[in-house]
């Protein structure tokens, strides 16, 4: 069972607002923002080089605290700034052929998709949308009907950026499994969320950004490479980082997900990430996953409830991410004048945020988005504050 009056305590930006912009970027502890803070501090005294120096272990802790939390092997990590740019790092290095196909599901986040499709026209690459099931997420028959040998790879958002499914990402890895194909997972909106094993998921690359559901310091992110595909791939871009440099024309890439790193990294986000890394590794993750779709649940009710309001989720299995408009009031509007009550929660522009690359014309909608330190009471609220909202 989770403590919520002392999650809450522990979370300064819970005393002033009521914070349902998780799926943005959630609230860190205290913690973690001292942890950041002391790691300046020592910074500034010591000089950055030698703080490294002074901290080097529990810096590369962090490695270890990530591949627990995914069961992962620390070697398959690969520290980066925020899921994009980790996106971008091994997307950029896969050995495409001219020919071969991507396959993506609807929800694919804007920036990677629009990276596929570039990508695809400089190199000759075939793109197919696989079409969504009648619940709205990826459809598996479609998937196993276009996989084949030309398929070097198959792309997926666990969770979109705008709607409050959950795609079926261990079936589409058991699938994907039985091919040639690289199978690369945008857990962005999931880890943090949803409990993430990289073996059950049967994912050959995941990405994710800290500063959602993990709650880490904005700036940071990670890459998991499975282990064997290491080797066999190379970088887009090399730094001092991810190599030994030997003399003049000779170098290696380090054997391990590292060679994807730069030399210049903020250590100081990294200590932050490492703290809520291990604070969400010590709590129970079936308890949060439970906790954040409990609050999402009871949000879509009391919002159906309320008079023309449409609840736009889909999906068997639902998250913490619940997204919403009014038949009469803009979004926009709906957003500023919750700001403006003190709730926070974010636009949501499906031509912009991918779930249906085709839908650019469908009205914008309001993403509230629920963490375990979110209460019944301040979903009341926001409820209290749509249903007494004027034009
Ligand atoms: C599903 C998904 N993928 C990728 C991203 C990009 O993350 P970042 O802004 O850390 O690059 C987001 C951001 O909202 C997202 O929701």
């Amino acid at each position: 069972m989770l403590n919520i009056d002392q999650l809450r305590q522990e979370t300064p930006g819970c005393q002033t607002y009521i914070h349902l912009n998780n799926a943005g970027g959630a609230l860190p502890t205290r913690s973690t923002v001292e942890a950041v803070k002391e790691y300046l501090d020592l910074e500034a005294s010591l000089g950055c080089y030698e703080a490294a120096e002074a901290k080097k272990q529990e810096l590369e802790a962090t490695y270890r605290s990530i591949a627990t939390m995914i069961n992962a092997h620390p070697d398959e990590i690969a520290l980066q700034t925020n899921a994009t740019c980790a996106w971008h790092s091994i997307f950029y290095a896969l050995p495409f052929q001219a020919g071969e196909r991507i396959l993506i599901g609807r929800s694919e986040y804007i920036s990677n998709y629009l990276s596929i499709v570039s990508h695809a026209r400089q190199h000759n690459l075939r793109v197919h949308i696989i079409d969504d099931d009648a619940h709205g997420v990826i459809d598996l028959h479609q998937l196993k009907h276009h996989l084949d040998d030309d398929v070097a790879l198959v792309a997926l958002a666990h969770i979109p950026t705008n709607n409050g499914l959950i795609n079926p990402a261990p079936e589409v890895g058991a699938l994907v499994k039985n091919y040639r194909a690289f199978y690369l997972l945008d857990a962005c909106q999931s880890v943090g969320q949803l409990p993430i094993d990289v073996r059950q998921l049967h994912c050959d690359f995941l990405i994710t950004t800290g500063r959602k559901y993990l709650r880490a310091p904005r700036g940071t992110g990670f890459l998991y490479i499975r282990r064997p595909l290491i080797s066999q791939i190379h970088p887009a871009r090399i730094d001092l980082g991810g190599l030994q440099w030997y003399s003049t024309n000779d170098y290696q890439l380090l054997n391990s997900a590292r060679r994807f790193e730069t030399f210049e990294t903020n250590k100081a986000l990294q200590i932050g990430l490492k703290m809520a890394v291990d604070q969400y590794c010590a709590l129970k993750s079936t308890s949060i996953v439970q906790r954040i779709q409990t609050l999402a649940a009871s949000l879509r009710t009391q919002l159906s409830q309320i008079n023309d309001i449409q609840v736009c989720d889909r999906g068997k299995e639902q998250c913490g991410i619940v997204t919403f408009c009014h038949l009469n009031i803009s979004s926009e509007h709906m957003v500023h004048f919750l700001t403006q009550h003190k709730v926070h929660t974010s636009l949501t522009i499906d031509g912009l945020t991918g779930i249906n690359l085709d839908s650019r014309h469908a009205p914008n909608k309001v993403r509230a988005s629920l963490h375990i330190y979110n209460t019944e009471k301040e979903i009341e609220q926001l409820c209290h504050h749509i249903t007494h909202m004027r034009l």
